[in-house]
């Protein structure tokens, strides 16, 4: 573990699904666990700054037009915004949203015995 990662509680305390702001120093983090995956990324949205921390979670769904099967990607992992439904990659940080290119931060995270750690760098 390297001296920039910050034990941020340990994985019990964060369900096994969900998400929660941590705040590391200046930092605002929001902590996503998704089964035994661990993600950190800043916990302010690139649209108008909501706390993502109070988004849900989901996976990423498409449809090539109005009126069009709906497809949903099992393989994704998505946190959606609470204000306006803006969707992010939870381990990119990208914007999913067809007409944007923003994203917001990500920071690596990882558990060790049973704590998660996150890795401001
Ligand atoms: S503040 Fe997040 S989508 Fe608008």
């Amino acid at each position: 573990m390297t001296s920039t990662a910050h034990d941020v509680g340990a994985l019990a305390d964060f369900g096994e699904r969900g998400a929660r702001r941590v705040q590391v120093g200046r930092h605002a983090i929001v902590v996503v666990r998704w089964d035994d995956e661990v993600y950190a990324l800043r916990d302010t949205c690139a649209h108008q700054g909501a706390p993502l921390s109070s988004g849900t979670l989901c996976h990423h769904v498409t449809a090539a037009a109005a009126g069009a099967p709906i497809v949903l990607d099992p393989d994704s992992r998505v946190l959606r915004c609470p204000w306006h439904g803006w969707q992010y990659d939870l381990c990119t940080g990208r914007s999913l949203h067809a007409t944007e290119r923003a994203r917001v931060r990500t920071y690596p995270a990882r558990v060790a015995d049973g704590r998660v750690y996150v890795d401001l760098g």
